[in-house]
């Protein structure tokens, strides 16, 4: 295997028109290393959501590359977040995935700590440490070098230096609200997340996410066959009535139905609801003359978003919120991370239907999840040969539209609206974002910016 030293050599695969990438990209061991260095040292990584640790002492472990992070909740209802390693013998202190505690005890010396982090005892301090005890503030358990928390999620950097997580969002924070501000009350977790080991490259999966909507008519063609959707096949002939929106938005993408919230399958207080609380720039653009709905997106390096939905029962559709993390574990492998999100207004039988319709369709027992899984796996099997590994891959859906085709002039939000799915334009997006990230310093990679005028849809 050829590492890849310079990025100058993924650069020549990448023209301005973004119209291939090089399949190296997703296997090589330089490019891995560059991407840990790049991407996700600095960058915005999503740990959790705040209700998956709503009271005081409330607490998960997640991780940003090999480091495991406690994200917790203190007595004063801060959200903090540390290394998940004593600050004795560097020992993983919490081996526990969440749950609430009053302290953390290391297992092997015995010193504890707050849920603020602060060393709180250490067996036989006295005299054998110090006379007059340890300096605790200095012992404390170091915290993840940048927190920052929007709309409910939690974002962590491994760099104490950067652009702010508000910045970074820049204009797909305004999307993200759809999802978070449509329930006065916000969001919750409908339970842990699920996780599952997949072999395969984490771009893989967060491509498909960012901007291949083109498979749902093929792969997922069974699914739509056993009438688990509304959806026919035929309506993903051409660019029939379900074909939607593509907005490309700060460092994320962001798809929408031209179809209403009820549409989508949401009860009709539900409807009501979302339409009287969701900000007026917003719903605007989802109720107005032309109903929309979010149905996924992504968010730059490896966080994606689905709005989707299925029948639960005969005729029945019952939407779900997921969002996922392509946490990758090496070059070659991915744990991905997903969650199920309800509105907090939301009925029981409505979360029990929502979780119900996630389960059908996505997550570890889930038609269309086996369907993605099966092509992520195979298409890093595809290019891992030493040749397929030269062999580019195209990037070219949507060329074949005229510009007076794809442009929304009137469209009522941020970013880069194209009157379509069937493009590439996500991708191109997500390699833009990417390569930038590569190609800059390691201090300034989180902060490349996108540029609109250089991602043709
Ligand atoms: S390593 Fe944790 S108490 Fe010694
Ligand atoms: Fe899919």
């Amino acid at each position: 295997m050829t590492a890849v030293e310079d990025i100058a050599d993924v650069r020549d695969g990448l023209p301005a028109g973004r119209d291939t990438v090089r399949s190296e990209i997703y296997s090589d061991p330089g490019i891995w290393s560059r991407e840990r260095e790049r991407i996700f040292e600095p960058g915005w990584n999503f740990l959790a959501h705040e209700s998956e640790i709503p009271e005081p002492g409330d607490f998960v472990v997640r991780y940003i590359l090999e480091d495991s992070i406690i994200v917790s909740r203190g007595r004063d209802g801060t959200i903090r977040a540390f290394l998940n390693v004593c600050r004795h013998r560097s020992m993983l202190l919490c081996r526990a995935e969440g749950g609430s505690a009053r302290k953390f005890v290391c297992p092997y010396h015995g010193w504890s700590y707050d849920m603020d982090g602060r060393l709180s005892s250490l067996p036989l301090e006295r005299p054998y440490f110090s006379t007059s005890g340890v300096d605790r503030e200095e012992l404390s358990l170091r915290p993840l070098p940048r927190l920052g928390v929007t709309e409910g999620f939690v974002f962590g950097s491994l760099a104490s230096e950067g652009e702010p997580l508000e910045e970074y969002l820049g204009d797909f924070a305004w999307y993200l609200a759809i999802h978070t501000r449509r329930d006065p009350q916000g969001l919750e977790v409908l339970g842990p997340p699920q996780r599952w080991i997949v072999r395969n490259n984490w771009k893989i999966g967060a491509e498909n996410f960012a901007g291949d909507s083109y498979h749902a008519q093929y792969t997922h063609r069974s699914v739509l066959e056993i009438g688990l959707h509304p959806n026919s096949p035929k309506d993903f002939q051409g660019r029939g009535k379900r074909d939607g929106i593509n907005v490309l938005a700060g460092p994320g993408v962001m798809r929408l139905a031209r179809q209403s919230a009820a549409e989508r399958g949401y009860p009709p207080d539900m409807v009501d609801l979302f339409r009287s609380t969701l900000p007026a720039p917003q719903r605007d653009l989802l109720f107005g003359d032309e109903p929309r709905w979010p149905t996924g997106g992504h968010l730059f390096p490896n966080l994606s978003f689905l709005n989707a939905g299925a029948f639960v029962a005969e005729r029945r559709l019952v939407p779900f919120l997921n969002v996922r993390l392509w946490r990758p574990l090496d070059a070659e492998t991915i744990e991905t991370w997903s969650w199920v999100l309800v509105e907090k207004s939301a009925s029981p039988s409505f979360r029990r239907d929502s979780m119900r319709s996630y389960v059908l369709t996505f997550g570890t027992t889930g038609t269309e999840e086996q369907d993605d899984v099966e092509n992520f796996t195979q298409m890093q099997r595809g290019l891992a040969g030493v040749r397929a590994k030269d062999v580019p891959q195209q990037l070219i859906m949507g060329r074949g539209l005229r510009e007076e085709e794809l442009a929304m002039p009137s469209f009522g939000g941020p970013g880069t609206a194209v009157a379509t799915t069937y493009t590439d334009a996500g991708l191109r997006r997500f390699h833009q974002l990417w390569e930038r990230a590569m190609a800059a310093p390691p201090s300034a990679a989180a902060v490349a910016r996108p540029d609109d005028a250089g991602v043709p849809a």
